[in-house]
């Protein structure tokens, strides 16, 4: 695709059209996906040495180094978060670990969301600091608390927002100010947003990371991650992260997830309206405690929200009384949303870990820890609400 057509599309167009392109075999107006782990090398040495070198990214080797469908979908991610290059991988932690374990060494310090990812956190506070790197884990949502935390020899800031589960919004262009200050690398894990709604590349992140999982892919059949950023951030990501530490993606994942996207601009909206109903529904309800979303102007980081995101994508964090919690009651009653876990997907879904389970031992979970978050669809909303309002009795 031409970049001079590119920079003139609108976002829909550039779902279905970037990255695509005609299959030169039959002329089949898709690309087809490539399930080989090997390509044929060049018996030219000019050509080999293309094929060995980052700056030609469309000449491929083996699949775990770099392959063409995951090329396609890297290509058409860039294009839509508007980074001058991405890196895919086979989960969002396989583009977290890629991430840290490229740009960290021992003597580091990192100044993190205290509240994020589960499996971020299991890297910030159990192997991370195996390796020498020390982590200040604070309130990002508080610029204070970022500004107090951060030394000279801080190497990254790294922010989840929204932030896995409590929905906490932390301001992008701000934190990216203050990391730049002191030559830190800002690094902003975007997924909980579904990457329409919210560039962090735009307001001054280094690094945006998704879990391709979840939004991106949108039909809950295929695992990836992205990390997208500066071509020279990237060739090094490419290369130790994921060259050498191994968490390629499968072409056809790649491929399933290629699909998915053609339709993420129209699902976003669609999530994003459904969530607002589905909130504006939670906070009206007598039985519900209390409800987080940000396109409420009741939660605590609304305006912050307001100033970043062209929609407030479709995660809900709400909490009820016990006496519908006690023996998982409300989930047992359920006949539409699913209790899972993930996220994003095109059916809703709900996960609910009661605190005493595993997150006793992990950085900071609170009482807030409790609540449930819901994972609004593209369903009817009529339908999503019918299902919970009958739940909640
Ligand atoms: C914010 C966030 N980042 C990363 C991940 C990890 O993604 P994956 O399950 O694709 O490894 C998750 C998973 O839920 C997540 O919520």
């Amino acid at each position: 695709m031409s970049k001079d057509a590119e920079s003139r599309w609108g976002v829909h167009t550039l779902s279905v059209h970037s990255g695509e392109g005609i299959d030169t075999d039959t002329r089949a107006i898709r690309r087809p996906i490539h399930m080989a782990n090997s390509y044929e090398l060049p018996t030219d040495i000019e050509e080999l040495l293309k094929v060995f070198s980052w700056d030609h990214l469309d000449k491929f080797e083996y699949t775990r180094e770099h392959s063409a469908t995951p090329r396609h979908l890297e290509e058409r991610l860039a294009v839509l978060e508007g980074s001058e290059d991405c890196v895919v991988t086979a989960s969002g932690m396989g583009a977290i670990s890629a991430t840290l374990f490229t740009l960290l060494s021992a003597g580091d310090h990192v100044v993190a969301s205290e509240v994020c990812y589960t499996g971020t956190q299991g890297l910030f506070g159990d192997h991370l600091p195996r390796f020498g790197v020390e982590i200040s884990l604070v309130d990002t949502t508080i610029l204070e608390e970022i500004k107090a935390a951060i030394r000279p020899n801080t190497k990254m800031v790294y922010v989840e927002t929204p932030g896995n589960p409590l929905i906490m919004i932390s301001d992008i262009k701000k934190i990216a100010e203050l990391a730049h200050e002191v030559g830190a690398a800002f690094v902003v894990d975007s997924t909980w947003s579904g990457l329409i709604p919210q560039k962090p590349i735009q307001l001054g992140a280094d690094i945006v990371i998704h879990s391709a999982t979840k939004y991106i892919n949108g039909h809950g059949d295929a695992l990836g991650g992205a990390v997208m950023g500066s071509k020279t951030l990237m060739a090094k990501i490419r290369e130790s992260g994921v060259v050498h530490l191994g968490a390629c993606i499968s072409p056809f994942n790649a491929w399933l997830i290629m699909r998915g996207i053609v339709t993420l601009p129209l699902r976003m909206e669609k999530h994003s309206d459904n969530a607002m109903k589905v909130a504006e529904y939670l906070n009206s309800h007598e039985k519900v405690e209390s409800v987080r979303y940000p396109g409420l102007a009741s939660h605590p980081q609304y305006q912050i929200a307001k100033g970043q995101m062209t929609s407030f994508s479709g995660m809900i964090n709400f909490s009820l009384g016990l006496e519908l919690m006690e023996n998982f009651e409300f989930l047992k009653k359920l006949k539409l949303i699913k209790h899972a876990v993930s996220l994003g997907h095109d059916q809703s879904l709900i996960v609910y870990v009661p605190t005493m389970f595993f997150f006793d031992d992990m950085v900071v979970f609170n009482d807030e820890q409790k609540k449930k978050y819901i994972s609004v669809g593209i369903e009817d909303p009529e339908d999503i609400i019918q299902d919970l309002a009958q739940a909640m009795g």
